[in-house]
Order: structure tokens, then C-alpha cells, then sequence
């Protein structure tokens, strides 16, 4: 099969390419086409994922593309991981909050919105231009904000499409070593929204660990959520990293006001990565990759490609349609749970009523979505107000206007309207 990776120029590229060489009997790509709006990245990552390939015995070709039509052409699977603005966008959108005393997080947050208003319109367009040239093939959006992302392209009539976020496959991960037992013996009753998800059972071959693992093991599940263990056994469930930037908000702030923000640290690793990448002795994947935060997304594509294309009725944990699953929220809100993967799709597996600690911010984010969305594909300073206005971790409107310009300001080059 042919597997394209729009932003194949991503320093993630190489985990793609690891995942392949290891998961090659789940999974026999031939072709890898690489696109990218930057030949340099293109030219780098081509050179390096053929030695990794080569290296591992493996046969598929790689092609490089800076055209979109190209690239998708023929392709069963194209997967999207890309970066509007890079990380210099990022590094604003991570900063400017903190100007306001809010959480400066690309995905979280004001940051979030500055990143969904530039990326939406990009990937409409995208999947439009994939659509054209191949109606047939699965998109698979690993670009953020996911959930706001798979929102806009399911609203926009795109059937074949699915979110993905490694957040689940790591706790799966974590739990499986902490417990010390394969990772597939472990799955997870998660639910939420992408990046917002809480893990409410641990089940062990079917049977719940959870109550075990954290009476027993809560020191070290806690710092995977950033939280204080002792919060976390008072939950009974297992809330994800980006629920500390709730829950420990205002401290979260002062933090990186003293000490900086990811996107800096993450800027240094890339820096360090592309070096790597182009010495032409190196043909396996950096260790310095698992410092990324997504780490061992491979796995998680991967699978979930496999399943698509084999119908095999897998669970994986994917961005879809609501549909009833949540039933206190609208049927076109993009949901992150378990869901059965067949030819045709993934679909939400029933879930257990949300508590409602739990649902009172899945609902109240989830109408912040439906603004971003609507902020994204319409434009206009006032809908990014609103959409500011109306996210749990801003809500005055004194900082929803002051934010408002600042983002509007700083993201002129990527929003037609502004
Ligand atoms: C996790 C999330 C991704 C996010 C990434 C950030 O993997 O699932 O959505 O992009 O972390 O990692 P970074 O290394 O860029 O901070």
C-alpha cells in the first residue's frame, strides 16, 4: 500500500518510518510519499528515512513531493502531522497568554484557539485538494488541536477521516510497565474530549486494576498527569496531562513565567534532531526522539491504520463523532474514546454515564470548540472574542479582549480575514 504523510518534512517522520520497520507484518507499505511545503525538510527526512528503511531490511520506496495532488494520488492512507507557522508560531502562542496571567500551552487555552485559527482553514483545504484527486482515501489527522481539526473536517462533508492523539497509547504504555505486563493485555475505559480525557478503568485481560494501581503504585502514575498523587487517588480515575493546566492552573502560569515554555525547549530537540538527521551516518531512530511528547505516536498510527485497512473490528482510541455516545452533548461534537475500527470507519463504543465532575468541563469545552470552529472557518475579531470568552481557563472579558488582539496581531500572516 502507499502511505503519505502530509508535513513529512516533521522531525516525527523517523518514528513513522521506526514503526514501519517494526510493525511490518501488521502493515506492508510499499510506497512512502513524503510531502512538504519546504524542500530542505523534504530533501533531509527523504535522506534519512531511506537509510532507516534500508537499514532494517525493509522494502518500500520513499517519493518526495511538494505538490499535494502528487503526493495523495493512489494513496490508501494519507496522514497529516503538520505545523502552520512552525514553531515560532508556537512559541507565540505559547508566550502571549502569560502576558495575561493565562496558561501559554500550543494545544490549551488561548494558544490552542491561535493555533486552531491558523491551522483549520489549512487542513480544509488539504483534505479538499486530497479528496479531488483520491475520493477513496483515509486521512488521518495528527495535526492539532485534533479535536477542533476532525470537527471542521467532518462538518465539511469529509466521511473518511479519523483523529488521532498518542495520549491513550502512552498511559497504555505506563500502565502496562508499571504493572509489569504486556501492553496489550491492558485497555482503557477512556473518555473526554482530545486533550481533556479521563482514564476511569484500567482493565487487566477484562478485570479492573485501576483501585490496585493507584493504592499501590500512585507515585508513579501520578507525575505522568502532573499532578499530586494524593489528587489523583481522590479522583479514582486518571486524568491526562493537559488536565493539570486546569487543575493546577494559575500555578502551572507562574511556573512558566519563571521558567519558560515548551516550545523553547521543544525548539532546542528539533535543532538538535535535523543535525542528526543529516549526518548521512546515522540510520535509526535518535533516542533524543522520545523526548518529544509524541513519542511512540507510531504505534498508535500504525495500528490504527492497519485496522482501517484490514476491517478487523480492533478498539482504538480515536477522535469521532459524538453521535449519542455523550448524550449531553451536540451529535457533531468530536469525541475522544474507545471506538471499533472496520473498513468503513471507526465508531464510538458505548460509554458509561460521565460523573459530573467529569462532564461539566467535557460540556463546557466542548461549546468553547464549537466557537474556536466557528472563529476558525468564519473569521472576525468578535468570534475569536467569543470563542476566548467562552474557554473555561479565560472567561473575563477583559482578558478575552486584550488576548483577542493580541493573537489577531501576532497570527495576521496565516488568517485571510484579519
Ligand atoms: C502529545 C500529544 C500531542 C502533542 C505532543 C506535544 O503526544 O498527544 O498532541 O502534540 O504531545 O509534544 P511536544 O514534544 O511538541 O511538546
Amino acid at each position: 500500500m502507499k502511505l503519505t504523510i502530509i508535513g513529512g518534512g516533521s522531525t516525527y517522520t523517523p518514528e513513522i518510518v521506526d514503526g514501519l520497520i517494526r510493525l511490518r507484518d501488521r502493515l506492508e507499505v510499499t510506497e512512502l510519499a513524503l510531502q512538504d511545503v519546504s524542500d530542505d525538510r523534504l530533501g533531509l527526512l527523504a535522506g534519512m528515512s531511506r537509510r532507516m528503511l534500508s537499514a532494517g531490511g525493509h522494502p518500500a520506496t520513499v517519493t518526495t513531493h511538494t505538490d499535494l495532488g502528487g503526493a495523495a494520488e493512489g494513496a490508501d492512507i494519507v496522514l497529516v502531522q503538520l505545523r502552520v507557522g512552525g514553531q515560532a508560531a508556537r512559541l507565540r502562542d505559547e508566550t502571549l497568554p502569560l502576558r495575561c496571567d493565562c496558561l501559554g500551552q500550543e494545544t490549551t487555552g488561548a494558544g490552542g484557539l491561535a493555533k486552531a485559527l491558523r491551522t483549520v482553514p489549512v487542513m480544509l483545504d488539504i483534505a479538499e485538494r486530497v479528496r479531488a484527486v483520491n475520493p477513496t482515501a483515509w486521512l488521518i489527522d495528527f495535526t492539532n488541536p485534533v479535536g477542533i481539526v476532525t470537527r471542521a473536517l467532518l462538518e465539511a462533508g469529509h466521511r473518511r477521516v479519523v483523529g488521532l492523539c498518542s495520549a491513550a497509547a502512552v498511559f497504555q504504555r505506563h500502565f502496562a510497565e508499571v504493572l509489569g505486563v504486556a501492553p496489550d493485555r491492558i485497555a482503557l475505559d477512556h473518555v473526554g474530549l482530545n486533550h481533556l480525557t479521563w482514564e476511569r478503568r484500567v482493565l487487566l485481560d477484562g478485570t479492573d486494576v485501576l483501585p490496585r494501581l493507584l493504592a499501590e503504585h500512585g507515585h508513579r502514575v501520578a507525575p505522568a498527569t502532573g499532578l499530586p498523587a494524593d489528587l489523583v487517588r481522590r479522583l479514582g480515575s486518571v486524568p491526562s496531562y493537559y488536565l493539570h493546566y486546569y487543575y493546577s492552573h494559575d500555578e502551572v502560569v507562574v511556573r512558566q513565567q519563571k521558567d519558560g515554555v515548551r516550545a523553547q525547549e521543544v525548539m532546542e530537540i528539533e535543532d538538535e534532531l535535523l543535525d542528526r538527521y543529516a549526518d548521512e551516518r546515522v540510520n535509526t531512530k535518535p533516542e533524543l526522539l522520545t523526548r518529544r511528547g509524541g513519542a511512540f505516536y507510531a504505534d498508535a498510527a500504525l495500528d490504527l491504520m492497519a485496522s482501517l485497512r484490514h476491517g478487523d473490528h480492533r478498539t482504538h482510541v480515536v477522535n469521532v463523532r459524538n453521535g449519542t455516545t455523550l448524550p449531553f452533548l451536540p451529535a457533531d461534537a468530536v469525541i475522544e474514546v474507545p471506538a471499533t475500527v472496520t473498513a468503513d470507519g471507526a465508531v464510538a463504543q458505548p460509554v458509561e454515564p460521565l460523573e459530573p465532575l467529569i462532564a461539566g468541563l467535557v460540556a463546557h469545552v466542548t461549546a468553547y470548540e464549537h466557537l474556536a470552529l466557528d472563529a476558525a472557518v468564519h473569521g472576525g475579531r468578535d468570534r475569536v472574542f467569543r470563542a476566548l470568552l467562552a474557554h473555561p481557563l479565560i472567561g473575563q472579558h477583559a482578558v478575552a479582549d486584550r488576548l483577542t488582539d493580541l493573537i489577531v496581531a501576532a497570527n495576521r500572516d496565516h488568517l485571510p480575514w484579519a
